[in-house]
């Protein structure tokens, strides 16, 4: 008879725009629910106060729905984890009110977790996994960061964006071409078809491994404007070339800074975690620069890049593990300065 202990965990995440929930039963994911929101697509970006509504209304159906594909009952819970930050503040408290009264009403441990920290852990969902140390380019739409992770809790940050995240300079980006929110896919998408040499946009000149997009932001709006002074069909005619010489420069910016990251360092294994890690360009082209250095390349499965509260129970798994339990006066935190 087997009388190891079964660990299942509920994991819910709230921060921005996607109500999600997972559940993990002994470090493998039985089931990843995610309930995207629409409604932000005509804004041009997320409007906060109607994110908080929609997960009100979404999170008890995507619970019991995760629950259901996982084949798991309330009482079989060991444990709820929830993103505790950083996002949007209405968002969060909407996952960690849910997730604290649930963790309450089945005398349950809560397991707050950073966000951030999460999407690195979606590489330990499925294999193949990275060793410690290897180097993990973060790239959502809030951070944009090249971090050194030395085990599943050290995690050396060797760069950030100083301004606007990577994510954030595709959004802003496509919105400057008229496209929907979230605007990264979009990109991508017309970018297939045009030549990404066609336009050359400038990136920030900053110090190490640090990064800035705000200079790049300002100089496509300045083409743009001028474009259409010309001829007022500019952007329509030649949205293919654009998107992809937009994807071109934040790719390539991105990926300049790991290389130098992994020389300096010493590191041949190479992962990128977030939405952004999503773009179709920069995993080829990761890819590309890893075979040409004989580097190994870690880029979770596509449901694990974007926002999903997979990663969120990955990462309460470990917290688990290792006794690290938050209490129910846990507060959640939109900036990680916060904590
Ligand atoms: O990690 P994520 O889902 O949410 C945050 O924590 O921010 O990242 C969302 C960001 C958005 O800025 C979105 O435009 C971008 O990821 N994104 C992409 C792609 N898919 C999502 N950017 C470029 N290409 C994509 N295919
Ligand atoms: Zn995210």
């Amino acid at each position: 008879m087997n009388n190891t202990k079964k660990i299942t965990i509920l994991a819910i995440e709230s921060s921005c725009d996607d109500t999600a929930a997972s559940v993990i039963v002994n470090g493998n994911i039985l089931a990843n629910v995610v309930a995207s929101q629409d409604i932000h697509k005509k804004y041009g970006g997320v409007v906060p106060e109607l994110a908080s509504r929609s997960h009100q209304e979404n999170i008890v159906p995507v619970v019991e729905r995760a629950l259901k594909e996982a084949g798991v009952l309330q009482d079989q819970l060991d444990a709820i984890a929830v993103t505790q930050g950083p996002g949007l503040l209405g968002s969060l408290l909407v996952g960690v009110s849910f997730a604290k009264s649930m963790a309450f009403s089945l005398d349950i441990p809560l397991i707050g977790v950073n966000h951030l920290n999460a999407h690195i852990a979606a590489h330990y969902i499925e294999e193949p996994k990275p060793t410690f140390p290897y180097l993990c380019l973060l790239v959502s739409g809030g951070h944009t960061r090249i971090i050194k992770v030395n085990s599943t809790v050290n995690l050396e940050v060797l760069g950030e964006t100083l301004d606007d995240a990577a994510g954030e300079a595709f959004d802003k980006a496509a919105k400057m071409l008229g496209l929907e929110y979230p605007g990264g896919p979009l990109i991508q998408k017309y970018a297939e078809n045009g030549d990404p040499l066609n336009y050359t946009f400038s990136t920030g000149k900053v110090d190490g491994f640090n990064y800035s997009f705000s200079g790049m932001k300002t100089g496509v709006l300045n083409f743009l404007r001028k474009g259409m002074q010309k001829d007022p069909d500019f952007i329509k005619n030649n949205m293919e070339d654009l998107c992809a010489s937009v994807q071109y420069t934040i790719v390539e910016y991105l990926l300049s800074k790991c290389v130098a990251a992994a020389k300096e360092f010493g590191l041949s294994q190479l992962s990128i975690a977030g939405g952004v890690s999503a773009n179709s360009y920069l995993r080829e082209r990761i890819k590309e620069e890893s075979e040409k250095r004989n580097w190994e390349v870690f880029i979770p499965k596509f449901e694990y890049c974007t926002d999903n509260a997979g990663m969120i129970a990955m990462e309460g798994y470990n917290h688990y593990l290792a006794g690290n339990f938050s209490s129910l006066e846990m507060k959640p935190y939109s900036r990680e300065v916060n904590q």
